[in-house]
């Protein structure tokens, strides 16, 4: 039997509706519009591309969206200067620097400096702490389209094995702190695999819930997948071009070959990626909404 293929594309569109109306209220109630500055730095082709994307994801609900492109020989001085200045903007409610910055820049120092109530990817050390502590301001914007996703399809979480594939501070680690925190989207017994694990099939082979999130292509295959598990792919990797010059994506999963072991899986693309930039969009929206009222201090998780 097939999967049920968990549509990022269409549930994605979904949440931006959400989120346009949301915009078009706050407007005509004659206020500012939110406001997203997009830092990129270098010319990482891959980055270039999802940074436009994010820029044309916000001009569609009617978020204003600030870009800043930098050279791959941009001082750390030069940056920094540019995050202050971001930081004290009121026409801007979030700040996003695109990662991996160059090697010559330390990632560490440069999100740290951003205003922990801009940080609209919840990359900086005070929203992972929060994170950690269950009050998020922000939840990192592929862990949270992950966990959006899961709820929308109802797919259970609770007292379920969920094993994640992948370690990294942007979806591993967050995602684990989600899923087994104690509140209805979490609950979940949680394992983190990653590349010291000893027989990582062992491992997936016992999820119920299996996220790769390794960055190698289509490393899983149906023999590491328990039958009706549900399969979430945060692997994009571009293997070739089709005549009409359009990419040719793969995932981190083997999808032709999983999709008749799980149970639901996401297709790459129009899985989880659609859903990392709706979920941007609301932390950006959450992020205005804070800043017009302070006094609403609710958490994202
Ligand atoms: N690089 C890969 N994923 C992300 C993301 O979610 N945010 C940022 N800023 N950079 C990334």
């Amino acid at each position: 039997m097939s999967a049920i293929i968990l549509n990022g594309t269409e549930t994605a569109a979904g949440i931006r509706r959400e989120i346009e109306r949301e915009v078009a209220e706050l407007k005509s109630a004659g206020g500012a519009a939110p406001g997203l500055a997009v830092l990129l730095i270098g010319d990482d082709p891959a980055s270039s591309i999802y940074v436009t994307m994010k820029e044309k994801a916000c001009a569609r609900v009617g978020i204003a969206s600030f870009p800043h492109r930098l050279p791959g020989t941009a001082k750390k001085e030069e940056l920094l200067e540019l995050i202050d200045r971001l930081n004290r903007d009121p026409e801007v409610s979030g700040i996003l620097v695109q990662l991996p910055l160059p090697p010559s820049l330390d990632e560490r120092e440069i999100v740290s400096r951003l205003d922990p109530e801009k940080d609209v990817d919840g990359f900086h050390p005070h929203n992972l702490g929060r994170l950690v502590r269950g009050e998020a301001l922000f939840v990192p914007c592929t862990p949270a389209g992950i966990r959006e996703l899961l709820r929308r399809y109802r797919i259970p979480t609770e007292g379920r094995d969920a094993v994640i594939v992948g370690r990294s501070n942007i979806v591993g680690k967050p995602l684990a702190v989600l899923l087994a925190a104690k509140n209805e989207d979490g609950n979940a017994t949680v394992t983190v695999c990653h590349t010291r694990t000893r027989d990582l099939a062992a491992h997936t082979r016992r999820a119920d819930i299996l996220v790769a999130a390794a960055g190698v292509r289509e490393m899983i295959g149906a023999d590491m997948v328990k039958p009706g598990a549900a399969v979430i792919d945060v692997g994009i990797h571009a293997v070739g071009r089709r005549p009409d010059g359009k990419r040719i994506l793969a995932g981190d999963v083997d999808f032709k070959e999983v999709k008749n072991a799980a149970g639901a899986i996401t297709p790459v693309p129009g899985g989880v990626g659609p859903m990392t930039i709706a979920m941007l969009l609301k932390n950006t929206l959450t992020a205005f909404k804070r800043r017009r009222n302070p006094g609403q201090r609710q958490t994202a998780g």
